[in-house]
């Protein structure tokens, strides 16, 4: 079985860094988290990349300029890592057109909504808001247009009536912790 070198891009706490990291640890996945970036120093996602003996670089992003110079930086480290696949899980920041040009087709993100609904980053309170029944979560690859690539996969979750937005993320991400090992191993597989 080759492992394939992936790198997972977080800015707090990680909990589907864990679900890829535990699913990595099978001896039959296709994939090897070799690498965390951070953009936040008190990420909990750190701690945990840590505590599994996995590289983990903190990237501020408020050391630079512009958000090129960022994306460079991010570009060089998993060039040294020699990663062939990135995920987003978690990363709220914007990736310029160009990083994303030179992984495109290589990179996943996980939003929790069944895009193409509720895009943006109050997904979960956006659709509690609008009081629809189900909502869920999508694993899509990453273009320059924001939470618009090419869906993997998608969850279905329900909506209760004494749902929080807490609540109801709770639920959804028990969803994406299974669904983001099984669309990053579509991904690979399809490659
Ligand atoms: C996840 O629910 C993910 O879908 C969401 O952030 C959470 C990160 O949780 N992403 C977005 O909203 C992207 N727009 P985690 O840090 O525990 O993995």
């Amino acid at each position: 079985m080759i492992k394939h070198r992936v790198a997972v891009l977080i800015s707090g706490n990680g909990s589907n860094l864990q679900a890829l990291i535990d699913a990595a640890n099978q001896p039959d996945y296709p994939a090897q988290i070799m690498l965390i970036i951070s953009n936040k120093t008190d990420a909990y996602g750190v701690t945990r990349a840590k505590n599994a003996g996995i590289a983990a670089h903190v990237i501020n992003h408020k050391d630079y300029s512009t958000r090129e110079e960022f994306d460079n930086t991010l570009n060089k480290i998993l060039k040294q890592y020699s990663i062939e696949f990135v995920c987003l899980a978690g990363f709220m920041r914007i990736l310029s057109d160009g990083f994303v040009n030179e992984w495109r087709g290589r990179m996943l993100n996980i939003h929790p909504s069944l895009l193409p609904d509720f895009k943006g980053a109050h997904a979960v309170r956006d659709a509690l808001a609008a009081g629809v029944k189900e909502v869920g979560c999508t694993v899509h690859l990453v273009t320059e247009e924001m939470d618009a690539g090419e869906i993997i996969a998608q969850a279905r979750v329900p909506v209760f009536a004494d749902d929080t937005v807490e609540k109801l993320h709770n639920r959804i991400h028990e969803q994406e912790h299974k669904l983001y090992p099984h669309a990053l191993k579509i991904l690979i597989n399809n490659k």
